[in-house]
């Protein structure tokens, strides 16, 4: 048995041993926090992004760090399950990338909006998050395979990011779109380049998205995939 004296000591001690190692986990977390929320990185744009975000309450459908609405995938890795360039797509035409299939809502974005919404999701997702979420929540169809090699293996990297989510080329890649491994007997470098920069005007209705393409990035891909085993 304690006497009164010694259980006010114990008492009195561990209070005050507890409550400094309170404080002391109180002051290391925030001395985290800016470095953990990779705070400089947080530009101007990156703002706009987040008032975009809520703004058109993308919460009611996704989640961000897990907190929002459960119906759409979790967004707070989606730079790196994606790419900027599959999301720049993607954002300015949800069901162009899914035609038919998809639910996500058509929003009638600038391109300068979209650019803040992808800088925001880009400074999200490098906020370190002890690895949060814990795996990829979406099989991703149109990540490109781990291990590829022959012609595969050099494809640039627009073609890795966008096009490989509808189409395949040495059977890697989705289904929307027809297989791409040997277009020489129907494009050359000109026509090619006409179908990358807008597939409505040569062939209106097709399920084919504009891409919204830069002339160098169609370039690529043309000489890319016109390369290799001809007829
Ligand atoms: C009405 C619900 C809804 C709202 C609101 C919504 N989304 Fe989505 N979103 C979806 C669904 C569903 C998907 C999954 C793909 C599909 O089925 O279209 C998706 C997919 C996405 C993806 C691709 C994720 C991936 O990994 O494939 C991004 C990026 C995205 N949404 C961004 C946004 C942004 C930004 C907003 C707000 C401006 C927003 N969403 C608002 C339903 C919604
Ligand atoms: C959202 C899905 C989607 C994406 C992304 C996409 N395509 Fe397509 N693509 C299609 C569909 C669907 C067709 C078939 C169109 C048709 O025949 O009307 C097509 C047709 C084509 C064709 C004509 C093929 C043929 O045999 O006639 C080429 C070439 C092509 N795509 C190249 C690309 C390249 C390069 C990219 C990436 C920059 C790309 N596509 C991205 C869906 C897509």
């Amino acid at each position: 048995m304690l006497a009164k004296s010694q259980a006010k000591l114990f008492f009195l001690i561990g209070t005050g041993a507890f409550s400094a190692i309170f404080l002391g986990l109180t002051v290391d977390t925030l001395a985290q926090v800016p470095v953990r929320s990779n705070e400089s990185a947080m530009t101007a744009e990156v703002v706009h992004g987040k008032e975009l975000w809520e703004q058109n309450n993308c919460m009611g459908c996704h989640t961000l760090l897990g907190e929002g609405a459960y119906y759409a995938p979790e967004l707070t890795k989606v730079v790196d399950r994606r790419g900027k360039e599959w999301m720049k797509a993607f954002l300015a035409d949800p069901n162009g990338m899914f035609p038919g299939q998809r639910r996500m809502v058509q929003y009638k974005f600038s391109p300068q909006e979209i650019d803040a919404l992808i800088a925001f999701f880009d400074w999200i997702g490098k906020v370190d998050t002890n690895d949060f979420p814990p795996k990829p929540d979406l099989v991703v169809a149109a990540a490109p395979a781990a291990k590829s090699s022959g012609r595969m293996a050099t494809a640039p990297a627009v073609y890795r990011s966008l096009c490989v989510a509808c189409h395949s080329f040495e059977g890697q890649g989705g289904k929307v779109g027809p297989a791409l491994d040997d277009l020489r007997g129907k494009f050359d470098e000109a026509s090619l380049d006409r179908w990358l920069a807008n597939p409505q005007a040569v062939k209106p209705g097709t399920a084919m998205p504009n891409l919204n393409l830069t002339p160098e990035a169609r370039k690529e891909l043309a000489s890319w995939l016109l390369a290799g085993k001809g007829p």
